[in-house]
């Protein structure tokens, strides 16, 4: 049994045509997806596709990219979606520096992190984090801002070093197809570094296929490369891998 953490079946590419995904991610053994939103129509679409499937779960929220023009009205509209049974996490949120270089509109990200962040915790509600190139002000607000019912740091990026930083504010560490990339060696010392029971499996699909899918449309049923690498890197069973992944990912979501 597989639990995708993260991917995005709400994305055009694969909403399309979602019955053929869902088919092969579980002949690979995906038996749970966590769809994420970004914005207000893809939250939205993450919860009726929740209603719709019974092995999906979504996340909402607005990522650090998607917060112009965002209104109170439409935050209020999407979150009011947050005591669903099936919304298991508020996400992704974050911030992205390699994206947006202009200051105020970092300023205004920092604003929409840690308001999300508040709100995850007001409702009881682990987060999913969405970080890119802004490392000391993600940790510096998450320690400010602890996230009360943990999260995830979504496709760690960060340094064996960070790791610590990470782990001591009780979060999981998402690792996807960048681990299996041939030249990535941070990723696989932090593979290597961290404890099997803060670890989650991620595709982040349609984004970030695995080697040696690099550059096609991603999909949850490629995280079996993802697995085969972690596998590798601890040098344990992929059986107890596995057991270990799924039973993380059940918990930190309640599901
Ligand atoms: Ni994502």
């Amino acid at each position: 049994m597989i639990f995708d953490t993260h991917c995005h079946l709400n994305s055009p590419e694969l909403y399309t045509r979602i019955d053929e995904v869902l088919e092969s991610a579980k002949k690979v053994g995906v038996d749970k997806f966590l769809v994420i939103g970004w914005d207000k129509e893809s939250s939205l679409l993450a919860v009726e596709l929740a209603h719709k499937y019974k092995e999906i779960y979504a996340a909402i929220g607005f990522h650090p990219t998607d917060i112009d023009g965002v209104s109170e009205k439409d935050f209020n509209e999407v979150m009011s979606h947050v005591n669903d049974p099936k919304v298991v996490a508020i996400g992704e949120i974050g911030l992205d520096y390699h994206w947006v270089k202009d200051p105020a509109q970092r300023e205004k990200q920092k604003e929409w992190f840690i308001k999300q962040i508040k709100f995850a915790n007001e409702h009881q509600k682990p987060i999913s984090i969405h970080n890119r190139e802004a490392f000391e002000d993600c940790l510096k607000i998450l320690k400010e801002n602890r996230p009360l019912y943990s999260g995830v740091m979504h496709c760690y990026s960060g340094s064996v070093e960070l790791l610590k930083d990470v782990l001591d504010l009780g979060l999981y560490i998402g690792l996807d197809g960048p681990l299996t990339f041939t030249n990535a060696k941070t990723p696989k010392e932090v593979c290597e570094e961290v404890p099997l029971d803060r670890l989650l499996v991620e595709t982040d699909s349609p984004y970030l296929s695995p080697h040696p899918l690099r550059g096609t449309v991603n999909e949850p049923k490629n995280i079996a490369l993802v697995i085969d690498e972690i596998t590798r890197l601890k040098g344990i069973s992929k059986k107890h891998i596995l057991e270990v992944l799924y039973d993380n990912s059940c918990k930190l979501f309640h599901v």
